[in-house]
């Protein structure tokens, strides 16, 4: 099985990090083939998506070469921090650019058809505020629903888990409690 781990987190010394990297230490158990993107950090950078592109789609070099990592994948796993109750922006356009009609999803007599079957998705993140805040606004479930029902089920793919760890701050969060708590 082949697992792509796509992180959007500014800080290598963040809780993404710790958690992209047990999970892929418990695949790599299994021996699973595991790849890691790092959105801040890669070679493949993308700019921001404009009016411009999203107007006259053409495949960029990074398109291609991000496309191909999602094609040859058997699961997604996003891990970033929650921010502003959504993902960082920096995901965002890697979802604008990437996940584009045609290669992810098509209209087929005007209604959407998911392109990316067979795909398992995983969500990790964190937030600051604590957990019960969340559950108790419903926020948590909001971010779930969006990814579910907006992007990923869209697209033709399947959520198969959505982790997202509360309270977390560096000065009072010990890491290990969050990790202990990774299954694949
Ligand atoms: C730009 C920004 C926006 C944030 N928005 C939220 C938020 O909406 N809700 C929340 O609980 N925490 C928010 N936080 C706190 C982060 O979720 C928290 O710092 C992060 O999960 C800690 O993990 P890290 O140190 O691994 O990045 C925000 C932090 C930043 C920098």
């Amino acid at each position: 099985m082949k697992i792509l781990i796509i992180i959007a987190n500014p800080k290598i010394d963040s809780f993404s990090f710790a958690m992209a990297n047990k999970y892929k230490e418990l695949a790599t158990a299994k021996e699973y083939e595991v790849e890691i993107i790092d959105l801040y950090r890669t070679k493949y950078q993308q700019p921001f998506f404009t009016y411009e592109h999203a107007n006259e789609l053409k495949i960029t070099p990074e398109m291609d070469y991000y496309q191909n990592k999602i094609s040859q994948a058997d699961e997604l796993v996003f891990v970033f921090p929650y921010w502003w109750g959504s993902m960082p922006a920096i995901l965002k356009n890697f979802i604008d650019w990437n996940f584009s009609r045609g290669f992810a999803f098509e209209y087929v007599n005007s209604r959407p058809k998911g392109l990316l079957l067979n795909k398992n998705v995983k969500i990790f993140t964190t937030t600051g505020a604590p957990s019960f805040i969340y559950k108790i606004t419903g926020a948590n479930n909001r971010l779930k629903k969006m990814f579910q029902k907006q992007i990923i089920e869209f697209c033709g793919m399947k959520l198969k888990s959505f982790n997202i760890y509360g309270g977390v701050d560096k000065s009072k969060t010990k890491t290990s409690d969050i990790l202990n708590k990774i299954r694949l």
